[in-house]
């Protein structure tokens, strides 16, 4: 079977790989692998600037963003041949933390779990894979083109939860969210607070494209002015920052309505450096009981949260967010951004 494998380190060394078929150890599935999203992370890897390969090993198979379907499953498994799955990317540190103890390896607090795709344990862009079946969740079957887009949405659900265990800490009814960035992420969280029930914007630097129209099919509010300004004028009681740019983040977090919670999503690179008026925004935050908290990956409850989500969601609407399928054979084209891709996907059959 063919992978898309990279040496994480090094630049340039991604490439299709023939490797023996997996056979499943005990208690693992055999999936045939469908398709992956490809995310900044990803890119990041390909780039040489992050990932880790097995202890061991120079090469990692590529790939968080799984869809398969069922080769071969465990007998008396709750999973059957044929059914739709996603692998979980995160596993739990070997010490473990109490974090991992407890199934909140999202929470990992000693930095040693592993990630499929990422850190340490091959990825799913692989015309096969194995997974353990406590670590896969399955999809309704209506969601077998656009299912990919499970894994981002558990990183936004466990945003949303994050947001809501903050916002327990007192009275609260939140009405009016900010999203900054339309990629996957801020789009994805978008229709999240849509489900909710909330006023929901979207900032983005964009004028025209797929983003600006997922966002108006939506049903949310569109914007392009400086953050500042919108945020300003809006004064969210959430915003879910999805884009990582220093600016963007710290306009946000300063407008804010009182008891505003700021969801920090984006993962930036290191080195940008801003001129802030740190006064300004520590007296803001204290003043108005404001929460800034950082969120990644997902565990297990967020999957689930994610499954319910997408069962919710307009598939159509779901399939706008992927602008390109790339076929396996031509990665290089899915790792290379152009400007108007919201989500890029790889078919792997
Ligand atoms: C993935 C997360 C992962 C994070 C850090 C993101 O792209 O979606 O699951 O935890 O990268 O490695």
């Amino acid at each position: 079977m063919r992978a898309l494998t990279v040496q994480p380190g090094t630049a340039g060394t991604a490439q299709l790989e023939d490797l023996p078929d997996p056979s499943p150890p005990h208690h693992h599935m055999l999936v045939e692998g469908l398709a992956i999203g490809v995310c900044g992370t990803d890119r990041e890897i390909t780039a040489g600037d992050y990932g880790w390969a097995p202890p061991g090993r120079d090469r990692l198979v590529l790939g968080h963003e799984s869809l398969g379907r069922v080769r071969q499953a465990p007998s008396g498994s709750d999973f059957h041949v044929g059914d739709l799955v996603v692998g979980v990317v995160r596993r739990p540190d070997p010490v473990p933390c109490g974090a991992c103890a407890h199934g909140e390896f999202d929470m990992c607090r000693n930095g040693r779990y592993t990630e499929r795709g990422i850190k340490e344990l091959d990825g799913y862009a692989a015309q096969l894979w194995t997974v353990e079946q406590d670590y896969a969740v399955r999809l309704d079957p209506r969601l077998a083109d656009v299912g990919m887009l499970m894994e981002p949405t558990t990183v936004v659900a466990k945003a949303w939860e994050q947001v809501d265990a903050i916002g327990a800490r007192s009275f609260y009814d939140p009405q009016r969210v900010l999203v900054t960035g339309a990629g996957p992420i801020g789009l994805l969280a978008a229709m999240l607070g849509i489900q909710r029930g909330l006023d929901v914007h979207v900032l983005d630097r964009i004028t025209a494209g797929p983003k600006l129209d997922a966002v108006t099919a939506l049903g949310a509010t569109y914007h392009h002015d400086p953050v500042d300004e919108v945020a300003g004028k809006l004064q969210p009681d959430i915003v879910i920052e999805a884009t990582g740019a220093g600016s963007v983040v710290f306009d946000a977090i300063a407008n804010t309505a009182a008891y505003g919670i700021t969801c920090l999503t984006g993962v930036s690179t290191p080195g940008r450096r801003l001129s802030i008026d740190a006064g300004a925004q520590n007296r803001e935050i204290v003043l108005e009981n404001d929460v800034v908290v950082g969120s990644v990956n997902a565990n297990l409850r967020h999957y689930h949260a994610a499954a319910d989500a997408l069962d919710q969601a307009d598939v159509d609407w779901l399939r706008r967010l992927i602008t390109r399928r790339v076929p396996l054979e031509k990665f290089t084209d899915a790792l290379t951004a152009h400007p108007d891709d919201i989500k890029v996907v790889l078919t792997l059959s």
